[in-house]
């Protein structure tokens, strides 16, 4: 493991009060990420240098050497999945990278049988599991509990990472990360996401992916993003001025349609309607908002269409046979990006990099 973070160095309140880029520089350990919190902590050399350790685990991890050599790397480490909200692939595709890094699991997912039914606060249910636990992977409804407790294990004696798994409506990097992989590799051979048009479909106000994923994008040269929504469920104003501090192109419609032709990538996402406070998203109209077989005439040969799922109504299964349609190979590479991150964490990243264990 690398040095703790600098969050020993600042006050909660302070902390808590700086915009998401200021933060990012408190929650790294030397070039790596010591807690994973915000996208804005990914520069765009760390992304290209995680987007290649994802793709070498990924090879190593074709043969049994291989697979073996990865397991030995954090064998006798344990990670804690502490998954307040529901979850299936970022529960799952961490337990994964978890096993392929050979860590030990151990899980909350429902407070009811953790002793914060019996009235413990979640501060001390964290400092808890850091007793046990050598990371802890959370996902809240809660906005901004996993930066609350990064801050609080970090000036405590045992201070251990966390990577947020998903925050309330703020973040989800990991995410992010994954869609950007997913970029990377639907664009090996076109210079990858640079130059491209990214339309985002959906939920935008309330989609903690899309927010995530739109600051990563500012990483890469010449990104146009367009917004697709209602205006009820536009994206936020304050997304709009990251953008415009990064001098980024983008467009606000509702005319899906209009967009697509125009489309590297079409990145759909599902009303967040657990959100609402009396239903009131379901009034209205989203038909116009999803993906069916006929829109995919109205893309270029090479462009992708990306989700985040769980998915509804937003893309019709019979898209899925279009090899345009990377959503399935999307989750997938969660898998992949999220042990890179782990082994990143863990300082392992040099090894790998080094490693003789045969590319399959
Ligand atoms: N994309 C995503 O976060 O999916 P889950 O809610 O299933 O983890």
């Amino acid at each position: 493991m690398t040095a703790p973070c600098s969050l020993t160095e600042i006050g909660w309140e302070e902390f808590r009060a700086l915009p998401p880029d200021h933060k990012a520089v408190y929650l790294q350990a030397g070039a790596r990420e010591y807690h994973v919190l915000l996208a804005q902590q990914f520069s765009r050399e760390r992304l290209d240098a995680l987007g290649r350790l994802a793709t070498r685990i990924r090879r190593i991890a074709k043969a049994d050497e291989g697979r073996r050599y990865l397991r030995d790397l954090l064998a006798g480490r344990r990670a804690m999945l502490y998954f307040t909200q529901p979850s299936s692939r970022t529960f799952l595709s961490f337990c994964a990278a978890c096993q392929i890094l050979g860590m030990d699991i151990g899980e909350v997912r429902d407070t009811a049988v953790s002793s914060e039914f019996k009235g413990e606060s979640q501060e001390d249910s964290v400092r808890t599991f850091s007793s046990y636990f050598d990371l802890i992977i959370m996902r809240s409804q809660i906005g901004g509990l996993a930066e609350r407790m990064a801050w609080v294990l970090s000036n405590t004696d045992r201070p251990v990472p966390i990577i947020n798994a998903g925050s309330g409506k703020d973040q989800h990097p990991t995410q992010a990360l994954l869609d950007v992989y997913t970029l990377q590799r639907s664009f090996e051979r076109r210079g990858g996401p640079d130059g491209k048009t990214i339309v985002f479909v959906g939920d935008l106000a309330r989609g903690r992916t899309v927010r995530s994923l739109s600051w990563l994008l500012t990483r890469y040269r010449d990104v146009t993003q367009i917004f697709v929504a209602p205006p009820e469920l536009q994206i936020g104003e304050d997304v709009l001025g990251w953008l415009q501090q990064a001098g980024v192109q983008y467009e606000r419609t509702n005319d899906m349609a209009a967009c697509l032709p125009r489309a590297d990538a079409v990145y759909m996402t599902r009303i967040q309607d657990e959100w609402d406070a009396a239903g009131e998203s379901r009034r209205i109209p989203t038909e116009a908002f999803h993906f069916a077989r006929r829109h995919l005439d109205l893309l270029k040969p090479d462009a992708v269409v990306m989700h985040p799922f769980p998915r509804r109504q937003e893309i019709a299964p019979d898209v899925d046979s279009d090899p345009r349609a990377v959503y399935w190979r999307q989750m997938r590479n969660g898998m992949w990006i999220r042990a890179a991150l782990i082994a990143s964490v863990f300082g392992k990243d040099t090894a790998i990099e080094a490693s003789h264990v045969l590319d399959a």
